[in-house]
């Protein structure tokens, strides 16, 4: 049997039930392949990531070696959530790596969209694999490869995702989801015990925040961005929107305009809002934020973030726009 495909049998994972009765199977099915060897993670924080390192954590424990990389584009608080969940509560053998620096150096000055997401894949590859090389006795990779990975793909996750890993890294992988879709992968995680924020929070890129800092980057610009997008994700959260509308997010371009605080001259970048709704990420249309939010979010944003002057609202389906501004 093609262990890439999916039998026709396999019921649809919905309830707790199903999901205990997949982690049972796979908990067994697991620590077989991998005896009493290491296994390496990518750990990005991202549900497929996380559900993974979770399941492998029940399985086999310390066995499990998880790399966290924090880029320096990760949302307000990601990095931190690794940490306390899978550092702390799991007490999982977990690598954190603050790469900020590296990467915010390699992109000081890029502007060019694709040019800046090379960067990042590429740099991300690289530190992971400094960090693989400094341990021993690794067999094999984990990966958070799920069903639509392999009927879209090649069976790896899309290589412009960071996390995709070097070619040549000679490992067997470990792809305890990869039959699942990614509901089913939710339910997995919560009866897993997984924070429910983290298991049905919205598609986040690879690139993260550094395609929504737009055009060359800039530490201040960055922060501001990300504390402009803990808001907007706050009052979601706050207002029932959050579990409704598919991506939201903020992107600050590189551009400043005049405003007046505290009676003085304010220059400073425009907040844009954006908030769509897809099943495929093919199309989108625009989630109607009622006004009255709006003007909440606006007013936060401008009181509460140095550096932004104004909020704007990105009302362009896609087609035209696509959902990233970059
Ligand atoms: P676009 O902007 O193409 O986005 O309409 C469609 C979906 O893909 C996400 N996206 C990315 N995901 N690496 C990723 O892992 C990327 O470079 C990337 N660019 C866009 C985007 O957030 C949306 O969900």
């Amino acid at each position: 049997m093609d262990s890439n495909k999916r039998p026709e049998n396999m019921a649809r994972i919905k309830t707790k039930e199903l999901a205990d009765a997949f982690i049972a199977e796979q908990v067994a099915a697991v620590r077989k392949q991998v005896g009493d060897k290491k296994v390496l993670l990518a750990l990005s924080g991202g549900v497929d990531s996380s559900v993974v390192a979770a399941l492998l954590i029940k399985a086999i424990g310390k066995q499990l070696v998880c790399v966290h990389v924090n880029h320096g584009l990760m949302r307000k608080g990601e990095s931190e959530q690794v940490i306390e969940v899978f550092g702390k509560e799991l007490d999982a053998n977990l690598i954190y790596v603050d790469a900020t620096d590296r990467f915010l150096g390699l992109l000081e000055g890029v502007s060019a969209p694709e040019q800046k997401r090379k960067i990042i894949g590429g740099e991300f590859i690289k530190v992971f694999d400094e960090e693989a090389s400094k341990l021993e006795g690794i067999s094999f990779l984990a990966q958070g490869t799920i069903y639509p990975d392999i009927l879209e793909s090649d069976g790896v996750k899309a290589h412009h995702n960071v996390g995709g890993l070097p070619e040549d890294m000679q490992f067997e992988l470990v792809e305890p989801v990869k039959l699942l879709y990614k509901d089913e992968v939710r339910v997995v995680g919560e009866a897993l015990g997984l924070p429910h924020g983290m298991v049905y929070r919205q598609p986040f890129p690879g690139p993260g925040l550094g395609v929504r800092c737009l055009g060359a980057i800039t530490r201040d610009r960055l922060h501001a961005l990300r504390e402009a997008d803990a808001i907007l994700r706050e009052e979601f959260d706050k207002n029932g929107l959050a579990g409704k509308v598919w991506q939201y997010f903020i992107a600050v371009p590189d551009m400043k305009s005049v405003g007046v605080r505290d009676d003085k001259r304010y220059e400073g970048w425009p907040a844009i809002i954006r908030a769509v709704n897809t099943t495929d990420a093919m199309t989108a249309t625009i989630e109607e934020i009622p006004y009255a939010l709006l003007h909440r979010i606006t007013d936060r944003i401008t009181h509460e973030v140095e550096g932004i002057n104004r909020v704007l609202l990105d009302l362009t389906p896609k087609p035209i726009g696509t959902i990233e501004w970059e």
